[in-house]
This record gives C-alpha cells, sequence and structure tokens, in this order.
C-alpha cells in the first residue's frame, strides 16, 4: 500500500494546466508507483477519484505492471495533521481492507515519513502497531466461519538502507507493543466460566515464563494470614477460590520501582446488591486493568527495559450467595483499615485496598492503578478518555506523557481534600460507596486511603476497556487499552 496527502492532487493537477513548473506532484514511494503504473495514480488524481482525503481508499489493480496484483492508496489527510496515531489507523484500516479482499501477503512503505516529515522509526513502529491491532480476532469460540481469509506476511518496503537499522529496532518495539494489548484483549474477551480466577493466575504464570518474569500466585490460605479482607470479603459469594498475583522483574538492581496494581474481577454480578441483568454480560470484562498489567510487566520485560516493575492482582468473582458479602458488613483491610460495605457492587476498591497496600510491602517508588471502576466515570468521560486520579501531579504528568505516545487518551480528574466527607463510615473508618454524586472521584478517594504517600495514578477504564464498534486500530469487543501506555510508562520513566 501507499499513500496521499490530501493537495497532493491539487498540485498534480497544476502540474498538468502548467502552473507550478517544475513541482513533483506525488512524493517518494507514490510516485514511483505512479511511475510504474504510467500514471495511473496521477489520472486518478485527475479525474478527481483520489483526492488524498483522510480515511479514503482508492484500490488499483497493477495488470502487469508492478509485481504485485494490487496496489491500495490510502489517503493520509492534510500534511499538517497527520499524526503517529493516523498512522497506527491507516495501517489498520488497509490490513483490514486488504484482508477482506483475500490477500494474504501485503506490503507497505512507512506513512508519512517522506514528505509527512514524520521520524522514520517511530512510523514504522507506528505501522506495525496499527496493523497487528487492526488484524485482531478473538475466534476461539467460532467454529466454522471463513477465517481462510488471514494475512499472513506483511512487509515493510524502505529504499534508504541507512534508515534500517533503527527501523528494525522499531519493528520489534511495534510488535511487542501491539502483542501486549493484543494479549490484554484475548484476557479480557474471554467469558467469566473459562477466566475463573485460577485460569487467569494460570494465563498470567504461562505469560510470564514466557517474558521470563517471576510470578507467584497466592490463594485463600495466604490471604489469609497477610490478612487481605478486602479480597477475602468479596470472594465469599463464590466457589472460586480467589488468588492474589504477583510478578516481578528486575530489569535493574537500584532505581525506580514501579508498582502495577489491577483490577481482576473475573465476573461482576454486583453480589447482594446484585446488578439489573441488561448488559450484565459486558461484567466478564471487570479485569481488564488486570490483563494491561499483566501484559505490560511482560512487555517490559520482553523490551529488556532496564527497570523494576511489581505488578499485583487481586483477582475474584462477586457473586451473591449464602456466604456472600452482605451491606453492613464491616472488613478489614491488609493495612489495618476497617471499611462498612454500603453497597457490594463497589468491590473493585474493596479488592484494590489490599493490592495497593500489598505493592507497597514490596517497596514500589511510584503506583498505578488500572481499574473498571465505575460506570460514573462512563458517565463523565464516555468511552473517549480514561480518568486519571493522582495524590502526585508530577507523576501524574509521567502518565499522561505515556498516554499521549500510546494514543490512549487519558483525562485528568479532581481529587480535592472535600470528597473525603463522602465516604466517612459512623462505625468504621471509611465506607465502600460515596453515593452517586461524584462516584468516580470517591471511588478514588477511597483508594487514595490505601497508597499512603507513594506518588499514586489511579486509571478508571471502565468506559476505555471495550469498543462497541471496530474504528481504526480498534475492534470491536476489548481495546486491551492502558498495556501499551503502561509498557511507553517505564520507557518515560527511564527518560527522565
Ligand atoms: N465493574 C463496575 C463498574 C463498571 C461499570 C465497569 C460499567 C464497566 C462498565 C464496578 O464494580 C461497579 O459496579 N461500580 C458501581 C459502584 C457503585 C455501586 C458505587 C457503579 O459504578 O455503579
Ligand atoms: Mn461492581
Ligand atoms: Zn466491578
Amino acid at each position: 500500500m501507499v499513500n496521499l496527502f490530501e493537495g497532493a492532487g491539487a498540485r498534480a493537477k497544476n502540474l498538468q494546466q502548467g502552473r507550478v513548473r517544475g513541482a513533483k506532484p506525488l512524493g517518494g514511494a507514490t510516485a514511483a508507483v505512479d511511475a510504474a503504473l504510467e500514471g495511473a495514480i496521477t489520472r486518478l488524481i485527475r479525474a478527481g477519484e483520489a483526492t488524498g482525503k483522510w480515511g479514503e481508499q482508492t484500490l488499483i489493480h497493477s495488470f502487469g505492471r508492478l509485481p504485485v496484483e494490487r496496489i491500495l492508496l490510502m489517503g493520509l489527510g492534510k500534511p499538517e495533521e497527520l499524526t503517529l496515531d493516523r498512522v497506527r489507523v491507516v495501517a489498520a484500516e488497509a490490513a483490514r481492507a486488504l484482508r477482506k479482499i483475500g490477500a494474504r501477503r501485503i506490503g507497505t512503505i512507512v506513512h508519512g515519513a517522506g514528505a509527512g516529515g514524520v521520524n522514520p522509526a517511530q512510523s514504522t513502529q507506528a505501522v506495525v502497531e496499527g496493523t497487528l491491532l487492526g488484524l485482531y480476532r478473538f475466534t476461539q469460540y467460532k467454529t466454522n466461519n471463513d477465517h481462510a481469509k488471514a494475512i499472513e506476511r506483511v512487509t515493510i518496503v524502505e529504499r534508504d538502507p541507512k534508515r534500517l537499522p533503527a527501523m528494525k529496532e522499531a519493528v520489534r518495539r511495534g510488535r511487542i507493543l501491539a502483542e501486549a494489548a493484543n494479549a490484554a484483549r484475548d484476557l479480557v474477551n474471554e467469558p467469566g466460566n473459562t477466566l475463573t480466577p485460577a485460569e487467569l493466575a494460570r494465563r498470567a504464570r504461562a505469560m510470564a515464563r514466557a517474558a521470563r518474569v517471576r510470578c507467584e500466585i497466592l490463594g485463600p490460605r495466604e490471604l489469609r494470614r497477610l490478612g487481605a479482607g478486602g479480597l477475602l470479603g468479596v470472594a465469599r459469594g463464590s466457589q472460586e477460590p480467589p488468588r492474589l498475583l504477583v510478578l516481578t522483574y528486575r530489569g535493574r538492581r537500584g532505581g525506580p520501582h514501579l508498582g502495577l496494581v489491577g483490577k481482576g474481577v473475573t465476573f461482576d454480578s454486583g453480589g447482594i446488591s446484585i446488578k439489573p441483568a441488561e448488559n450484565m454480560e459486558a461484567m466478564k470484562g471487570d479485569m481488564a486493568g488486570a490483563a494491561a498489567t499483566i501484559a505490560a510487566t511482560c512487555a517490559i520485560a520482553r523490551l529488556g527495559l532496564p527497570i523494576r516493575v511489581t505488578a499485583v492482582v487481586p483477582a475474584t468473582e462477586n457473586l451473591p450467595s449464602g456466604t456472600a458479602l452482605k451491606p453492613g458488613d464491616i472488613l478489614r483491610a491488609m493495612s489495618g483499615k476497617t471499611i462498612e460495605v454500603i453497597n457490594t457492587d463497589a468491590e473493585g476498591r474493596l479488592i484494590l485496598a489490599d493490592a495497593l497496600a500489598f505493592a507497597r510491602t514490596r517497596q514500589v517508588t511510584h503506583l498505578v492503578d488500572a481499574a473498571t471502576l465505575t460506570g460514573a466515570c462512563v458517565v463523565a468521560l464516555g468511552t473517549i478518555n480514561s480518568g486519571a486520579f493522582t495524590n502526585n501531579q508530577a507523576w501524574l504528568e509521567t502518565v499522561l506523557a505515556a498516554g499521549r505516545a500510546a494514543g490512549e487518551k487519558i483525562w485528568p480528574m479532581p481529587m480535592d481534600a472535600e470528597y473525603d466527607e463522602l465516604i466517612k463510615s459512623d462505625i468504621a473508618e471509611i465506607k465502600n460507596t460515596g453515593g452517586r454524586k461524584g462516584g468516580a472521584v470517591t471511588a478514588a478517594k477511597f483508594l487514595q486511603h490505601f497508597v499512603g504517600e507513594t506518588p499514586w495514578v489511579h486509571l478508571d477504564i471502565a468506559g476505555t476497556s471495550e469498543s462497541d464498534k471496530e474504528k481504526g486500530y480498534q475492534i470491536k469487543g476489548a481495546t486491551g487499552v492502558m498495556a501499551r501506555s503502561l509498557t511507553l510508562l517505564a520507557m518515560e520513566m527511564l527518560e527522565k
């Protein structure tokens, strides 16, 4: 596939009409393909069929003039509007379009690295990420369908040999990042009956082993010894025993130690405070935070980054039963704090309280948690931005930078002390809900009770962990959100 900027057509037209003398209408690879096709692209431009508009696709047959059967000309939009995220999107949409028409082997140039002025290695990484993310499918449970259509090989074409070493490294990075997000997607898409807490632990262990990451799996006995009242409390309603997963990667002895905590509720029915039936099936994805932190830890290890990472995942189901947690119950968390349970559907914060406290016992210097925590965050930010809450502005800036580099939008939310009033309990230290008002903030405020002075960012991904439509490099279903951002976060920390 090649590309066309919006406006390149106008230049071609002007040239045609003799207004611009000596100007080259088309850039690099597009011009070369145009020449090989005896001006086919120039003619399409002149006819107004190819304009270079963002999102435009024009399929051209080569009829033997090139050693490829077809050329897909992708509109890149206005050069000044080109971003790395657009490169990801254009790569994803092109790869999917070509798969749809039965192509098995495809080749591409790195978009924007010529006339677009984008750094060739960065564009390469974005092309690889976009292609692998865009081609993702969850076919585990489809017995006989048309998955015969699959891309087998993607070739990146580059003329300048001096660019190759950096581009090869960029391919490796792009691949690790996209595979991390796709691994997270696989976990999130997996249904609750197969992905139980124990199964999540087994999968995390397999992923960790492949990435040479250490993996500890704690069960009910160890959790009782630790006094993990939050996680044990939520797990009480379920027949499936809870797990606490601890992944450790030591890329270096000293320096910063990144703690990642991910909510791992493998199915959230709400418990005794049961949810309405409508859309309850989506609650199999209530472990998207866990998926992102596990995948990111393994990706950081695969990249061999010189940093220490500890990921902590509390995994449980949230179900109603005769032994389940009840509204009014009081729990004692691992830190010793007492919690009055007002609503058993606010279970995420109960298990995260223990996981955050546990991460601190491992001497992490920086903390990030990712959790599908509140419907209120979805109301506030929709499905576009994840919400960010912090006790440390500088650390938040680093996390925001990582999100920008990944093309995953994150929006800072307030954390004023006044919100603390809402979660004060009459009989325990805190209660697990603060009412409907400011629900995303009071959830974050609850978590803050368990992070002490450690710089911490809480990412509420309730709205961003799944996509209801195919768009760009997003596929309907799990997005794998934060797997790439959290990986890039380790890189951001090393740059500082
Ligand atoms: N897992 C849910 C939050 C959620 C909602 C995630 C929608 C994804 C999409 C969480 O455990 C929950 O139930 N939160 C409650 C909290 C309330 C009871 C204070 C909520 O948001 O309604
Ligand atoms: Mn819930
Ligand atoms: Zn939940």
